[in-house]
């Protein structure tokens, strides 16, 4: 194991993100890594851990990710923002656009994303993002935050189930990305992000999340977190992130959890 302690110099506000990083061999998951950091007390603000390859990656919703050897960047980072919870909504889908700035700067490609924060090129996954909260004693709750991008995986690498749905960088850009150029530019572009939902100044990313969310406009079904499937169509994107629906029978909700799948 390695660990670094970062300091950054000349730049107008200090790093939060990425202060501490903890760049392992092996893990189970990074999430749970994370967890176990912050239940022994010592997880400060803005820790990232990157790990080579997770032997018990997690998805949403129970799900396994797959997670070989060098083919994926498998990070997370741990955040403790002192805000309410319902200014923390957001945060999802903001590491989705962070996650699509990371790649653009690393290989002049933007994904699109899929509400809240499925990464998708030619219409295949190529990164997944699993947010989770943890208490803390006497404390609001920490995020953490799991972010998996397939980047270097050939088809064959996936098992036949995932490969149906997901790709990777190199696959759909037909170039080789660097891990460690794209690791650096994910945790810069957390960074931001971290500092734009403490400052509560999200107009600029809820336009770019717009621009860049595919959901919008289309008939889709949202899978609800208590299992009930609904078909709707995908209106907008409100100020808290939250997909704007309307329903068969013309009615208007907003749904602010669960996945959608676009027909
Ligand atoms: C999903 O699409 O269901 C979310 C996948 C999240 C995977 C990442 S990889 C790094 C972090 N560690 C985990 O165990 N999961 C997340």
């Amino acid at each position: 194991m390695t660990e670094l302690e970062i300091y950054p110099s000349g730049s107008a506000r200090p790093a939060l993100v990425g202060r501490k990083l903890l760049c392992l061999e092996e893990t189970d998951s990074t999430n749970t890594y994370l967890k176990r950091l912050s239940a022994s007390g010592s997880a400060d603000d803005g820790t990232v851990v990157i790990a080579s390859r997770q032997t018990a990656g997690r998805g949403r919703r129970g799900r396994s990710f797959e997670s070989p050897e060098g083919l994926g960047l498998y990070l997370s980072v741990l955040l403790r923002p002192m805000l309410s919870p319902e200014r923390l909504l957001p945060v999802t889908a903001l590491t989705g656009t962070a996650v699509c700035n990371a790649i653009e700067a690393v290989s002049d490609f933007r994904p699109n994303l899929k509400w809240p924060n499925d990464l998708l090129l030619n219409g295949k996954k190529i990164c997944g993002i699993l947010a989770e909260t943890v208490p803390i004693a006497g404390e609001p709750p920490a995020l953490i935050i799991g972010i998996g991008v397939n980047v270097l995986h050939r088809p064959e690498d996936f098992s036949p189930a995932v490969r149906e749905i997901a790709s990777s960088l190199f696959h759909e850009l037909g170039q080789p990305i660097s891990q460690p150029a794209l690791a650096a530019a994910e945790i810069a572009a957390l960074d931001e992000m971290y500092h734009v939902l403490l400052s509560g100044k999200l107009g600029a990313w809820l336009e770019t999340y717009r621009r860049d969310c595919i959901t919008l406009g289309r008939e889709v079904q949202i899978l609800h977190n208590n299992g009930e499937r609904e078909q709707v169509t995908a209106l907008d994107i409100d100020e808290q992130f939250g997909l704007i629906v309307r329903r068969p029978d013309g009615t208007r909700t907003v749904v602010r959890s669960g996945e959608v799948s676009i027909r």
